[in-house]
């Protein structure tokens, strides 16, 4: 292991260090360009599209939820949504956003410290979060969310395809779309609904059995 990916692992188990660096990522608005830029709005807009297909008018909860986009976006067709967070930043943005949606409410939450309640989402979305998290950390992460599903309910996956270092220098991110969704794949006990792999991204679609 050289010096950089020592340091890595050193900088994962830190979790005030995870939650300052996404604090200062949203020191500025929409640090990830989610209103701003065509590729980031037309793969919302895919997003959008897979969620109304599979969103119940019932409970969806969202992990890394930032500023609540697309909270906002899917709020009016969907019944509960429930939105977490590493950054207090974030969250008080999404929340100022969708004051006007009644059933979409937000929490400040590290996923990794989280602990769930058992069969009681809908749907659950994780887009672009779950490659903040070491190989050893995603290992028990099926298990946390499966457990979380109510029976026959989805689990929305879209990451990114690239790995490695993004081109800020981001000391995170190591892997993508391929290492995390298989994981997920390959859980025994979730069936596979959907797997589209675009250029840049890939979405995925499973449900829990019974
Ligand atoms: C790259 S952004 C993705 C934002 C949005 N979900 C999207 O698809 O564009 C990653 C988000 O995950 C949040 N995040 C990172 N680690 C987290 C953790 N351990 N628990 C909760 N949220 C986390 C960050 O604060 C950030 O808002």
């Amino acid at each position: 292991m050289n010096i950089q990916e020592r340091l890595k692992k050193i900088a994962r188990k830190q979790r005030w260090l995870i939650r300052y660096y996404f604090n200062r990522k949203y020191s500025e608005n929409d640090p990830y360009f989610l209103t701003t830029s065509d590729f980031e709005r037309n793969k919302m807009e895919h997003v959008v599209r897979v969620l109304k297909e599979y969103s119940p008018k019932d409970t969806m909860m969202e992990v890394g939820c930032g500023e609540g986009i697309l909270a906002n976006l899917i709020a009016g067709d969907i019944g509960q949504y429930e939105g977490f967070d590493i950054s207090q930043k974030a969250i008080t943005r999404a929340i100022e956003r969708n004051k006007n949606h009644a059933n979409v409410s937000f929490q400040v939450r590290d996923f990794y410290k989280m602990s769930l309640p058992e069969k009681h989402y809908d749907v659950m979305i994780f887009s672009e979060v779950l490659f903040y998290f070491s190989l050893e950390e995603l290992q028990p992460i099926p298990g946390k969310i499966f457990e979380a599903l109510k029976p026959n309910a989805y689990l929305v996956l879209v990451h990114c395809r690239a790995t490695g270092d993004d081109e800020s220098g981001n000391m995170i991110k190591d892997y993508g779309a391929k290492t995390i969704h298989d994981l997920f794949v390959h859980f025994r006990e979730f069936e596979l609904m959907q797997d589209e792999w675009d250029e840049n991204y890939r979405i995925t679609v499973l449900k829990r059995a019974e």
